[in-house]
Formats: C-alpha cells, structure tokens, sequence
C-alpha cells in the first residue's frame, strides 16, 4: 500500500515516546491520521483504552482506516512486574483487541515489541532466534508478539531497542533519566556496564515503519539502530556530545547497584540485528551515534 493523501491511518498508544515521531512521519505522507492515547500529551490526540475492545472497536470502525497502528503499552518495567494485570491486558490483550479489529477490517495491522524478549544467552539476536521473556513486561509484550504473528495475516511486528526519543517532555527512559540527574546538578552518573542493547531512534524506526508498510511485505522484522552498546558507552557519548566531560563524571556500576530500584530481570544482552530487514532492502536505520548526536540537540 502507498500512503498518501487518500489513505486513513488510525494509531492507538500514540501519546509516547515513539507516537511522537509516529504520527509526524503518518501525517507527513498526507495521510489522514486518528491517533489516540489515555495520555492525552497533544490536542490532536483523542482518548481510547486498547484494554477497552468494545470502544475500541466503535471507535476504528467508525473512522474506517485502511491501516491500524498499535503504539500502546505500560513501558515501566517495575510498574508490569507489580500491576500484572494491567501488564497483561494492556500490552497481550491491547494487542489482541486491536489484531482481531484489523482483521474485521481486513486491514495491516502494526505492533511494536521489544528486544527485552530476549534472555541473554548470547550477545546479538537476529529475527529468528528464540526468545525467552525475563520479566513481566517482557513475558506480555511476547504474548502480543505470537498473538499477532500467529492470528493477523496482514501484520507487521517490528522490534525496537533501547528507545530513543521524544524529547525532555515525553521521553521515560535512559537518555532522559540521565538527562533529568545532569539538569538537577549531579555532579557524577552511576551508570552499568554489565548490560548490552541497541538503542533506537524513534525517528528512524518510525521512517522505517513507513517504508515497511509500503513493502507489504508482512511478518516479523528487527528494527534498530545499527552498532552495539552497553548502558556505559550510551552514558559516554551523551556527555560528550552536551560537552559536559569535564563537568560530569561517570561512574561504572553493576547492576546490583541499583536491584532496589530496577528490580524487574532483565537480559545481560538485548542486542538485536536487522536481518531481514538488510536482505530485503529494508533497512533504513543509522547509527546510534549518529542518532544519539541528533536526538542530544532537544536537549541543549
Ligand atoms: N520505550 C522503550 O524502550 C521500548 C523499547 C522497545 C519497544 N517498545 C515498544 O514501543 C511501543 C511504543 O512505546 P513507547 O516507547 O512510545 O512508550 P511510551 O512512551 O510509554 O508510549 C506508550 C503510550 O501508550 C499509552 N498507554 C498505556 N496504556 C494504554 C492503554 N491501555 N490504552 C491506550 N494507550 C495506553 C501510554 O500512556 P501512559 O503514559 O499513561 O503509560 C503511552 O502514552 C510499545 O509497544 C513498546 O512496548 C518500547
């Protein structure tokens, strides 16, 4: 499908991080966006619980778009691991009540899962190897993951990373809680060195997403920034391109430093590889550095 100024696109979960660079991307092919969220971020966003199935359903079949995009989830990895149901109805039936939706409409259907499916037996996980879900949030982003893969025919699933994007208002997690500890005057950064991902930049995923959709080539595909990092070397190189070096000090820390606060499990290695993508000519997304450089300019 090409998305264009006749297309209508309907986005749930887009009040985030990645709904963010989502719907700018959506509106900038002239499609027709409805994007909706329970965290009403933006005036253009209308409220809608993917937990809700019948409103919902009145709510996409009503606006009758020719693709469904699924951006809704709790993120928190600690909130999922405490509020299992919620965990579960949001991120494994979300997932469900919109696929089942898209497949009334005959419509594609987009959900976003995570490399945090992994276990970390290994170092770098391409699209076909096994997950196996350390936490909570994991564990239902999985449930999404098969539900889709196994029941929506026009799907897309795509994988993210270690997220990058959103800016100071939006973004929830590393770059921003480290950004949020510098604008507060810490003089010095706890940072591990023990876990190893691939940060992605929501920009590119979401320019990604849309040269993925017009493929029509559906199923399951990595998409993340290319080049491997630990927490640490992220850490490193947000100081150095806010030219805070010799302000700043970084101190390297395992992870049980902090097994009070983030007590969910999580992966020695989430790092992932876009396989697929790169042999089908897919792949669109750079560096994290390179991302990092452009996404570090929101912060200035
Ligand atoms: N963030 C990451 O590091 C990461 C990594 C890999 C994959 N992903 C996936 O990427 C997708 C987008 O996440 P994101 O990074 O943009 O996270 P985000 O910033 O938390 O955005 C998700 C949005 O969904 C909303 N939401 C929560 N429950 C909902 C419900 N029942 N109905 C409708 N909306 C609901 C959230 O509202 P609240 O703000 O009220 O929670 C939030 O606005 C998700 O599928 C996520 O699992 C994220």
């Amino acid at each position: 499908m090409k998305l264009n100024s006749s297309s209508k696109v309907y986005i749930a979960g887009c009040g985030g991080m990645l709904g963010d660079a989502v719907y700018t991307n959506l509106v900038a092919t002239g499609a027709t966006v409805l994007a909706s969220d329970i965290n009403l971020t933006e005036p253009w966003l209308v409220y809608a619980d993917v937990r809700d199935y019948q409103k919902m359903h009145k709510a996409i079949v009503a606006f009758k778009p020719h693709l469904l995009i699924n951006l809704a989830a709790l993120t928190d990895l600690e909130y999922c691991e405490l509020n299992a149901d919620d965990a579960w109805l949001t991120n494994a039936l979300g997932a469900e009540n919109l696929g089942l939706i898209a497949n009334q409409l005959d419509i594609p259907y987009v959900y976003i899962s995570t490399a945090g499916i992994f276990g970390g037996e290994k170092e770098t996980y391409n699209d076909f190897d096994m997950p196996n879900p350390l936490a909570l949030y994991a564990k239902s982003k999985y449930y999404g993951e098969r539900y889709v893969c196994a029941n929506v025919p026009k799907h897309f699933v795509l994988r993210a990373g270690w997220m990058m994007g959103g800016g100071p208002a939006k973004d929830k997690k590393f770059i921003n809680k480290l950004f949020k500890q510098i604008q507060a005057g810490a003089k010095s950064l706890n940072v591990v060195d023990d876990k190893l991902g691939t940060p992605t930049y929501t920009v590119d995923f979401a320019n990604g997403m849309v040269k993925i959709i017009e493929s029509e080539l559906y199923g399951l595909y990595n998409q993340v920034c290319s080049g491997t990092s630990s927490r640490y070397e992220v850490a490193v190189e947000l100081i150095k391109l806010l030219g805070l070096e010799s302000a700043i000090k970084i101190n390297i820390v395992d992870s049980d430093f902090f097994a009070k606060d983030y007590f969910a499990p999580r992966p020695a290695s989430e790092q992932l590889v876009n396989l697929k993508l790169n042999q089908r000519g897919l792949n669109i997304m750079r560096d994290w550095k390179i991302c990092l450089a452009e996404y570090a300019n929101s912060f200035r």
